[in-house]
Protein backbone atom coordinates (compact mmCIF):
# COMPACT_ATOMS: atom_id res chain seq x y z
CA UNK A 1 0.00 0.00 0.00
CA UNK A 2 0.89 3.46 -0.77
CA UNK A 3 0.49 6.69 0.91
CA UNK A 4 0.20 9.64 -1.34
CA UNK A 5 0.13 13.40 -0.91
CA UNK A 6 -0.18 15.45 -3.48
CA UNK A 7 -3.04 15.76 -6.23
CA UNK A 8 -1.18 15.44 -9.84
CA UNK A 9 0.28 12.15 -8.59
CA UNK A 10 -2.87 10.57 -7.33
CA UNK A 11 -4.53 11.67 -10.49
CA UNK A 12 -1.90 9.63 -12.48
CA UNK A 13 -1.85 6.61 -10.71
CA UNK A 14 -5.67 6.36 -11.45
CA UNK A 15 -5.72 7.75 -14.87
CA UNK A 16 -3.10 4.90 -15.72
CA UNK A 17 -5.00 1.78 -14.01
CA UNK A 18 -8.30 3.16 -16.38
CA UNK A 19 -6.08 3.60 -19.27
CA UNK A 20 -4.85 -0.18 -18.34
CA UNK A 21 -8.93 -1.28 -17.73
CA UNK A 22 -8.58 -1.43 -14.35
CA UNK A 23 -12.07 -0.36 -12.24
CA UNK A 24 -11.13 1.79 -9.80
CA UNK A 25 -13.01 2.15 -5.98
CA UNK A 26 -13.13 5.30 -4.12
CA UNK A 27 -13.89 5.43 -0.38
CA UNK A 28 -13.28 8.71 1.10
CA UNK A 29 -13.00 9.02 4.93
CA UNK A 30 -11.50 11.89 7.74
CA UNK A 31 -9.80 8.79 9.43
CA UNK A 32 -9.69 7.80 12.44
CA UNK A 33 -11.41 4.06 11.28
CA UNK A 34 -13.66 1.58 12.92
CA UNK A 35 -15.21 -1.17 11.38
CA UNK A 36 -17.83 1.35 9.50
CA UNK A 37 -15.00 2.44 7.45
CA UNK A 38 -13.11 -0.92 6.91
CA UNK A 39 -16.34 -2.31 5.95
CA UNK A 40 -16.54 0.67 2.89
CA UNK A 41 -13.36 -0.76 2.20
CA UNK A 42 -13.65 -4.72 2.18
CA UNK A 43 -16.92 -3.50 -0.53
CA UNK A 44 -14.59 -2.05 -2.75
CA UNK A 45 -11.95 -4.59 -2.76
CA UNK A 46 -14.46 -6.87 -3.36
CA UNK A 47 -15.58 -5.16 -6.50
CA UNK A 48 -12.90 -3.34 -8.05
CA UNK A 49 -9.35 -3.88 -9.46
CA UNK A 50 -7.63 -0.30 -7.39
CA UNK A 51 -9.25 0.90 -4.44
CA UNK A 52 -7.95 4.34 -3.20
CA UNK A 53 -8.98 5.30 0.41
CA UNK A 54 -8.99 9.09 0.88
CA UNK A 55 -7.87 10.26 4.18
CA UNK A 56 -8.12 14.01 4.86
CA UNK A 57 -10.01 15.95 7.71
CA UNK A 58 -11.99 18.42 5.64
CA UNK A 59 -12.12 21.64 7.19
CA UNK A 60 -14.88 23.51 4.79
CA UNK A 61 -16.99 21.18 6.41
CA UNK A 62 -16.57 22.02 10.09
CA UNK A 63 -18.08 25.39 11.23
CA UNK A 64 -16.37 27.59 13.86
CA UNK A 65 -16.53 26.20 16.95
CA UNK A 66 -17.59 22.40 15.87
CA UNK A 67 -14.53 20.24 16.32
CA UNK A 68 -12.24 20.22 13.51
CA UNK A 69 -9.15 20.66 16.08
CA UNK A 70 -10.66 18.26 18.13
CA UNK A 71 -11.48 15.57 15.63
CA UNK A 72 -9.98 12.52 16.80
CA UNK A 73 -6.73 11.66 14.54
CA UNK A 74 -4.22 8.45 14.28
CA UNK A 75 -2.60 8.09 10.96
CA UNK A 76 -0.22 5.61 11.95
CA UNK A 77 -3.45 3.19 13.01
CA UNK A 78 -5.25 3.71 10.08
CA UNK A 79 -2.87 3.13 7.52
CA UNK A 80 -2.03 -0.29 9.51
CA UNK A 81 -5.67 -1.16 9.33
CA UNK A 82 -6.35 0.13 5.30
CA UNK A 83 -3.34 -1.96 4.72
CA UNK A 84 -4.93 -4.91 6.66
CA UNK A 85 -7.94 -4.95 4.25
CA UNK A 86 -5.92 -4.43 0.93
CA UNK A 87 -6.13 -0.81 0.00
CA UNK A 88 -3.77 -0.02 -2.49
CA UNK A 89 -3.10 3.95 -2.51
CA UNK A 90 -3.86 6.00 0.53
CA UNK A 91 -4.66 9.87 -0.73
CA UNK A 92 -3.78 11.91 2.15
CA UNK A 93 -3.38 15.63 1.66
CA UNK A 94 -2.62 18.52 3.42
CA UNK A 95 -5.41 21.20 3.53
CA UNK A 96 -3.02 23.66 1.50
CA UNK A 97 -3.27 20.72 -0.90
CA UNK A 98 -6.78 20.72 -0.94
CA UNK A 99 -7.40 24.29 -0.41
CA UNK A 100 -4.72 26.79 -1.69
CA UNK A 101 -4.67 30.32 -0.65
CA UNK A 102 -7.57 32.16 -3.19
CA UNK A 103 -9.53 28.86 -3.55
CA UNK A 104 -13.00 29.91 -2.90
CA UNK A 105 -15.21 27.99 -4.94
CA UNK A 106 -18.32 26.02 -3.23
CA UNK A 107 -20.59 23.35 -4.42
CA UNK A 108 -24.37 23.96 -2.78
CA UNK A 109 -26.72 20.94 -3.61
CA UNK A 110 -29.86 23.40 -2.59
CA UNK A 111 -33.20 21.79 -1.00
CA UNK A 112 -31.55 18.96 0.26
CA UNK A 113 -28.21 20.78 2.06
CA UNK A 114 -31.22 22.60 4.57
CA UNK A 115 -32.90 20.18 6.24
CA UNK A 116 -32.28 17.42 8.65
CA UNK A 117 -28.86 18.12 9.80
CA UNK A 118 -28.48 20.97 7.77
CA UNK A 119 -30.47 23.42 10.04
CA UNK A 120 -27.88 22.89 13.07
CA UNK A 121 -25.16 22.53 10.85
CA UNK A 122 -26.35 25.07 8.14
CA UNK A 123 -23.13 25.09 5.90
CA UNK A 124 -21.41 21.44 6.17
CA UNK A 125 -23.34 19.90 3.58
CA UNK A 126 -21.62 22.15 0.69
CA UNK A 127 -18.13 21.89 2.42
CA UNK A 128 -18.83 18.03 1.74
CA UNK A 129 -20.30 18.65 -1.18
CA UNK A 130 -16.96 20.55 -2.40
CA UNK A 131 -14.65 18.21 -1.30
CA UNK A 132 -16.24 14.98 -2.21
CA UNK A 133 -16.32 17.18 -6.02
CA UNK A 134 -12.97 17.48 -6.01
CA UNK A 135 -12.45 14.32 -4.66
CA UNK A 136 -13.92 12.65 -7.58
CA UNK A 137 -11.83 14.94 -10.14
CA UNK A 138 -8.09 13.82 -8.22
CA UNK A 139 -9.80 10.19 -8.73
CA UNK A 140 -11.83 9.50 -11.37
CA UNK A 141 -13.22 6.10 -10.24
CA UNK A 142 -15.68 4.36 -11.80
CA UNK A 143 -17.55 3.40 -7.90
CA UNK A 144 -17.23 5.67 -4.79
CA UNK A 145 -18.47 4.18 -1.62
CA UNK A 146 -20.10 5.88 1.57
CA UNK A 147 -21.98 4.80 4.45
CA UNK A 148 -25.67 4.42 4.66
CA UNK A 149 -25.54 6.11 8.30
CA UNK A 150 -25.10 9.43 6.98
CA UNK A 151 -27.93 8.81 5.15
CA UNK A 152 -28.54 12.70 3.78
CA UNK A 153 -24.61 12.86 2.94
CA UNK A 154 -25.78 10.08 0.37
CA UNK A 155 -28.36 12.05 -0.63
CA UNK A 156 -26.44 15.25 -1.40
CA UNK A 157 -23.51 13.02 -3.14
CA UNK A 158 -25.50 11.31 -5.54
CA UNK A 159 -27.28 14.51 -6.28
CA UNK A 160 -23.86 16.76 -6.86
CA UNK A 161 -22.87 13.61 -8.92
CA UNK A 162 -25.81 13.23 -11.41
CA UNK A 163 -26.00 17.04 -11.45
CA UNK A 164 -22.61 17.87 -12.29
CA UNK A 165 -22.32 14.74 -14.80
CA UNK A 166 -19.60 12.57 -13.06
CA UNK A 167 -19.66 9.14 -14.55
CA UNK A 168 -19.18 7.65 -11.41
CA UNK A 169 -21.66 5.33 -9.65
CA UNK A 170 -22.75 5.85 -6.16
CA UNK A 171 -22.44 2.79 -3.39
CA UNK A 172 -24.09 2.97 -0.20
CA UNK A 173 -23.11 0.63 2.59
CA UNK A 174 -25.40 -0.82 5.76
CA UNK A 175 -24.43 1.05 8.64
CA UNK A 176 -22.18 -1.08 10.60
CA UNK A 177 -23.35 -0.99 14.65
CA UNK A 178 -21.94 -1.84 17.97
CA UNK A 179 -22.84 -5.04 19.85
CA UNK A 180 -25.94 -2.79 21.31
CA UNK A 181 -26.95 -1.22 18.27
CA UNK A 182 -25.36 2.17 18.57
CA UNK A 183 -24.21 3.45 15.18
CA UNK A 184 -20.37 3.22 14.56
CA UNK A 185 -18.67 6.69 14.08
CA UNK A 186 -15.14 8.35 15.09
CA UNK A 187 -17.32 10.80 17.22
CA UNK A 188 -18.17 8.36 19.91
CA UNK A 189 -15.13 8.75 21.68
CA UNK A 190 -16.35 12.10 23.02
CA UNK A 191 -18.70 10.27 25.29
CA UNK A 192 -18.52 9.60 28.86
CA UNK A 193 -19.11 5.88 29.72
CA UNK A 194 -22.76 6.90 31.30
CA UNK A 195 -23.61 8.98 28.08
CA UNK A 196 -22.30 6.08 25.71
CA UNK A 197 -24.89 3.80 27.98
CA UNK A 198 -27.46 6.30 27.24
CA UNK A 199 -26.65 6.60 23.24
CA UNK A 200 -28.83 3.62 22.53
CA UNK A 201 -31.40 6.21 22.59
CA UNK A 202 -31.22 6.64 18.86
CA UNK A 203 -30.62 2.69 17.44
CA UNK A 204 -33.63 1.87 19.94
CA UNK A 205 -36.20 4.61 19.04
CA UNK A 206 -35.60 3.22 14.95
CA UNK A 207 -36.17 -0.23 16.25
CA UNK A 208 -39.97 1.03 18.11
CA UNK A 209 -40.65 3.15 14.71
CA UNK A 210 -39.91 0.15 12.73
CA UNK A 211 -41.76 -2.14 15.29
CA UNK A 212 -45.17 0.08 15.21
CA UNK A 213 -44.40 0.11 11.16
CA UNK A 214 -44.27 -3.67 11.22
CA UNK A 215 -47.29 -3.72 13.14
CA UNK A 216 -49.16 -1.81 10.46
CA UNK A 217 -49.04 2.24 11.68
CA UNK A 218 -49.07 4.25 8.47
CA UNK A 219 -49.24 7.98 10.38
CA UNK A 220 -45.68 9.54 10.47
CA UNK A 221 -46.97 11.51 13.59
CA UNK A 222 -47.68 8.38 15.66
CA UNK A 223 -44.42 6.82 14.71
CA UNK A 224 -42.65 10.24 15.51
CA UNK A 225 -44.18 10.29 19.18
CA UNK A 226 -43.12 6.63 19.74
CA UNK A 227 -39.74 7.85 18.73
CA UNK A 228 -40.15 10.56 21.25
CA UNK A 229 -41.55 8.10 24.28
CA UNK A 230 -38.22 6.01 23.73
CA UNK A 231 -35.86 9.24 23.53
CA UNK A 232 -37.81 10.42 26.86
CA UNK A 233 -36.77 7.30 28.96
CA UNK A 234 -32.62 8.56 28.21
CA UNK A 235 -32.21 12.19 30.28
CA UNK A 236 -28.71 12.24 28.91
CA UNK A 237 -29.75 12.46 25.44
CA UNK A 238 -30.86 15.72 24.16
CA UNK A 239 -32.80 14.70 20.65
CA UNK A 240 -32.35 17.58 17.98
CA UNK A 241 -34.82 16.06 15.21
CA UNK A 242 -36.90 12.73 13.79
CA UNK A 243 -37.13 13.23 10.22
CA UNK A 244 -40.02 11.02 8.04
CA UNK A 245 -39.04 11.57 4.65
CA UNK A 246 -38.61 10.21 0.92
CA UNK A 247 -34.69 8.99 0.74
CA UNK A 248 -34.04 10.57 -2.21
CA UNK A 249 -35.36 14.91 -1.83
CA UNK A 250 -35.59 14.13 1.53
CA UNK A 251 -39.51 16.00 2.06
CA UNK A 252 -40.89 14.85 5.24
CA UNK A 253 -43.93 12.56 4.60
CA UNK A 254 -47.73 12.48 6.53
CA UNK A 255 -47.53 8.65 5.64
CA UNK A 256 -45.65 6.31 5.04
CA UNK A 257 -45.47 4.88 1.62
CA UNK A 258 -42.46 3.12 -0.30
CA UNK A 259 -39.00 4.02 0.45
CA UNK A 260 -39.13 5.99 3.63
CA UNK A 261 -36.07 7.01 5.52
CA UNK A 262 -36.51 8.11 9.37
CA UNK A 263 -33.69 9.17 10.45
CA UNK A 264 -32.65 11.15 13.95
CA UNK A 265 -30.03 13.28 15.99
CA UNK A 266 -29.46 13.93 19.65
CA UNK A 267 -26.48 15.24 21.58
CA UNK A 268 -25.26 13.00 24.46
CA UNK A 269 -22.74 15.29 26.34
CA UNK A 270 -19.72 16.29 24.12
CA UNK A 271 -21.15 14.33 20.85
CA UNK A 272 -23.53 14.95 18.16
CA UNK A 273 -24.47 11.72 17.06
CA UNK A 274 -27.50 10.57 14.30
CA UNK A 275 -28.39 7.43 13.10
CA UNK A 276 -31.27 6.46 10.29
CA UNK A 277 -33.11 3.52 8.77
CA UNK A 278 -34.67 2.85 5.22
CA UNK A 279 -38.21 1.05 5.39
CA UNK A 280 -39.72 -0.50 2.36
CA UNK A 281 -43.43 0.07 3.28
CA UNK A 282 -46.02 -1.92 1.31
P1 LIG B 1 -16.22 9.95 7.83
O1 LIG B 1 -17.11 10.42 8.94
O2 LIG B 1 -14.81 9.58 8.15
O3 LIG B 1 -16.92 8.72 7.15
C1 LIG B 1 -16.35 8.13 6.01
C2 LIG B 1 -17.36 7.18 5.42
O4 LIG B 1 -17.62 6.12 6.35
C3 LIG B 1 -18.71 7.86 5.12
O5 LIG B 1 -19.23 7.41 3.87
C4 LIG B 1 -19.57 7.37 6.27
O6 LIG B 1 -20.97 7.35 5.97
C5 LIG B 1 -19.02 5.98 6.49
N1 LIG B 1 -19.38 5.49 7.83
C6 LIG B 1 -19.19 6.11 9.02
N2 LIG B 1 -19.69 5.38 10.03
C7 LIG B 1 -20.22 4.27 9.48
C8 LIG B 1 -20.90 3.11 10.00
N3 LIG B 1 -21.13 2.96 11.30
N4 LIG B 1 -21.31 2.17 9.11
C9 LIG B 1 -21.09 2.31 7.78
N5 LIG B 1 -20.44 3.38 7.24
C10 LIG B 1 -20.02 4.34 8.06
O7 LIG B 1 -18.31 11.11 6.05
C11 LIG B 1 -17.21 11.62 6.04
O8 LIG B 1 -16.13 11.09 6.69
C12 LIG B 1 -16.94 12.92 5.29
O9 LIG B 1 -18.08 13.72 5.29
C13 LIG B 1 -16.44 12.70 3.84
C14 LIG B 1 -17.49 11.97 2.98
C15 LIG B 1 -15.13 11.90 3.83
C16 LIG B 1 -16.16 14.08 3.18
O10 LIG B 1 -15.21 14.78 3.89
Amino acid sequence: MEVISEKDEMRGIVERAKAGGLTVGLVPTMGYFHEGHLELMRRARAECDLVVVTLFVNPTQFAPGEDLEAYPRDFERDRGLAEGVGVDYVFAPEADEMYPAGSSTRVEVEGLSGVMCGRARPTHFSGVATVVCKLFNIIPAQKAYFGQKDAQQVAVVRRMAADLDFPVSIVPVPTVREPDGLAMSSRNVYMEPDEREQAVALSESLAAARELVESGERDAGAVAAAMRDVFARYPAVELEYISICDNIFLRPLDELEGQVLVAVAARVGRARLIDNMLLDVK
